[in-house]
């Protein structure tokens, strides 16, 4: 009978750990993404579609499970369990809870159980940072920044921009909550942020002063149809992926995180497929820009809807895990797993049939 193999103890990891190893390491984190993005986009992932659970009793909330498996060096398989209910934040707490479950390679035991909301917010706001470097690579770089939508994600979308290098000599902020867009203010003042803030009441406002322009809404269908507010040809960060009516993407540049995954779940570049019956307007992928498969012309606006990847949760979520293990913070549950011996107590007892 060969010698058991060690089963690592199945530690738990907070949301104040999370936030403690991730906060000011934006610029490795967002470094992280890219890479893992690129490998994902060179096929070392295992990433299948997004699993939705609706209720027909609450239409506005979902649960989604995004499992996936990278390989390369990182070698680790999970599932992140993501819940939006978008009336938690009338009730003082954000719209998004999960988990974030990672398994071991060899042996598929579950290993860690994060806290999953910030992890998710970060590797969406990293990717989104990316993308806004590489879409206005061809373009003057965008001085001008203004916030759809402005929650938790924003936020996010804000602080890794900041930390990566980017700076605005403006920033609009438009919500259609007026709580929505004060707390948001609060943040760009207690972050000492640079740069004018303006609070715009109307949507043309903020999207026609700003030639960067981040969606982080909780809009079910798209709500911005009007192509002359986008005259300019801003870099749009449609993060929310269902703010934008059809015809904005068939004037703009589209590049997405992945075309199988965004072309679902009824977002705007879904609806355009469905409309038009194919993926024509779809330029490319962000791997394909990177990569100068695709280029993106300063004389149309460019779009960037990234499905988000359950890869990229795995990759930070790992990369907790392994800080926290390095410095000896983990906790662990030792005996979360407990039936180690296939024949019970003695490992020398006959096979039971
Ligand atoms: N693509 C990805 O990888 C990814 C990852 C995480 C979150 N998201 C998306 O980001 C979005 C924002 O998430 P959050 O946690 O910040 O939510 P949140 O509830 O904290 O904030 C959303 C804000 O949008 C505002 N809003 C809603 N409809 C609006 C409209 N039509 N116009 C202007 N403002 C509007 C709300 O008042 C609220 O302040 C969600 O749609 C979420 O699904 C995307």
């Amino acid at each position: 009978m060969p010698a058991p193999r060690a089963v690592a103890p199945l530690a738990v990891i907070s949301g104040a750990q999370v936030q403690r190893t991730l906060q000011g390491r934006e610029r490795q984190i967002a470094e992280l993404v890219e890479a893992t993005y690129r490998l994902h986009s060179a096929g070392q992932s295992v990433n299948p579609p997004s699993y939705f659970l609706r209720f027909p009793d609450r239409p506005s909330a979902r649960i989604i499970a995004l499992p996936a498996s990278i390989g390369g060096d990182v070698r680790v398989d999970g599932l992140k369990w993501i819940s939006s209910f978008p009336e938690n934040t009338s009730a003082g707490i954000p719209r998004a809870s999960g988990v974030l479950i990672l398994n071991d390679h060899d042996t598929g035991y579950p290993f860690a159980c994060l806290e999953a909301s910030i992890i998710s917010a970060t590797r969406t706001a990293a990717l989104a940072a990316s993308a806004a470097d590489w879409l206005s690579r061809s373009r003057q770089r965008p001085a001008r920044i203004g916030f759809f939508g402005v929650g938790l994600i924003a936020r996010y979308v804000h602080t890794v921009l900041a930390a990566t290098g980017w700076s605005f000599d403006e920033i609009g902020v438009h919500d259609v909550s007026a709580d929505s867009a004060a707390g948001f203010c609060g943040y760009l003042e207690a972050s000492a942020t640079a740069g004018r803030v303006t609070v715009h009441d109307r949507a043309e406002d903020v999207i026609r002063s700003s030639d960067l322009v981040v969606f982080a809404t909780v809009a079910a269908r798209p709500h911005v149809s009007d192509l002359a507010w986008f005259d300019h040809n801003p870099v749009v960060l449609h993060v929310s992926l269902r703010d934008l009516a059809p015809e904005i993407l068939f004037a703009s540049t589209n590049i997405v995180d992945d075309v199988e995954h965004c072309l679902r779940a009824d977002t705007s570049p879904h609806l355009a497929e469905r409309l038009t019956g194919n993926r024509d307007f779809v330029h490319g992928t962000l791997d394909d820009v990177i990569a100068g498969r695709v280029t993106v012309p300063a004389a149309k606006p460019a779009v960037f809807s990234p499905f988000g990847l359950g890869v990229l949760d795995l990759a930070v979520g790992k990369y907790v895990y392994d800080h926290l293990d390095r410095s000896g913070e983990l906790r662990v549950v030792d005996d979360f797993f407990h039936e180690l011996r296939r024949y019970g107590s003695s490992p020398s007892s006959p096979e039971q049939r």
